[in-house]
């Protein structure tokens, strides 16, 4: 594995690769790897021949009162785990190569920004979609590879993709979590030894709501307050948002109809860490 770090020798390597024929495959992420991102990395591996991890804790993406500065990091450990997965490049600019002084151009996307994390985390989806687009130009993949984890944030790349004309196939991967059931997050090492006990409870509340939907309900409140009842009966959760909403509009309909796939979205914080998660369930 090559790391690299200016965007310039990336974009001559991935040509170089591109001109053998070769087809890329971008994972970006932030680092602090855990088996979700490794995940993405081995799946990356069955769409191309060359495999590029980015790693790069985007401060615009952070709101001013976020946890941009204590984010974990941990190079040493994400070059090891990256390696062991056999990612052919690790490409970790600093800030600066990201954003030097005179950057102006803000990528905003219209869609699917106006709701759940967009409201909550004010800017954070201009972040994204802006170090996404210039990820995309440092390693011009021909497939990249997202979470269904941020689930928002891959409706916002693929319509971003969509509209700005990247002629790139945008894979989005399922939710690895903890034998018990918490989604895994680089975030996790914040909690406590108390809160990450009850940190499944989420997972929990949400297998609630697919239950509830499998047994018949289709009313969009209903299936909001079986899952809000469950995670209110724990004190400790500060409760964001929950929402059943389409998986594809992100509409929020009285009542769904069969065939529907609803994806149920949570935010909540537990003492100071954010944790968001969500599940697919189909309306029989
Ligand atoms: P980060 O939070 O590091 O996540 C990188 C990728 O890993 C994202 O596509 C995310 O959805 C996915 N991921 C996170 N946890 C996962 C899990 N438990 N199972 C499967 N996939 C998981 O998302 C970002 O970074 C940034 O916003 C980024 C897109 C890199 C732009 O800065």
């Amino acid at each position: 594995m090559v790391v690299v770090e200016k965007v310039k020798e990336m974009q001559k390597i991935i040509d170089s690769h591109r001109s053998e024929g070769k087809r890329i495959v971008c994972v970006p992420t932030m680092g602090y790897f855990h088996k979700g991102h490794l995940s993405l990395m081995e799946l990356a591996r069955e769409y191309g021949e060359i495999v590029v991890t980015t790693l790069f804790v985007n401060p615009t993406q952070f709101g001013p009162n976020e946890d941009f500065e204590r984010y974990p990091r941990n190079f040493q450990r994400d070059f090891e785990l990256a390696q062991s997965v056999g990612i052919d490049y690790l490409f970790a600019p600093t800030i600066e190569e990201i954003y030097p002084d005179n950057f102006y151009t803000k990528v905003i996307v219209g869609k699917f920004t106006d709701k759940f994390e967009g409201v909550k985390r004010p800017g954070h989806f201009d972040g994204v979609a802006t170090v996404v687009t210039k990820l995309f130009n440092a390693t011009k993949p021909d497939v990249a590879i997202f979470g269904q984890k941020d689930f928002q944030q891959a409706l916002v790349i693929k319509q971003l993709v969509k509209e700005l004309l990247f002629d790139i196939k945008i894979i989005v991967a399922p939710i690895v979590r903890e034998a018990d059931g918490l989604a895994m997050s680089s975030r996790n090492v914040y909690l406590s030894e108390e809160e990450r006990k009850l940190a499944p409870r989420i997972f929990e509340a949400l297998n609630l709501g697919i239950k509830a939907v499998q047994n018949g309900e289709r009313r969009r409140k209903q299936i909001n307050s079986i899952v809000l009842q469950h995670l209110r009966q724990f004190r400790e959760f500060f409760i964001d948002y929950v929402a059943a909403v389409d998986s594809e509009t992100l509409d929020e309909p009285e009542e769904f109809s069969p065939g529907q796939t609803v994806v149920i979205l949570v935010a909540v914080y537990l003492g100071k860490t954010r944790l968001i998660d969500n599940v697919l369930v189909t309306v029989p």
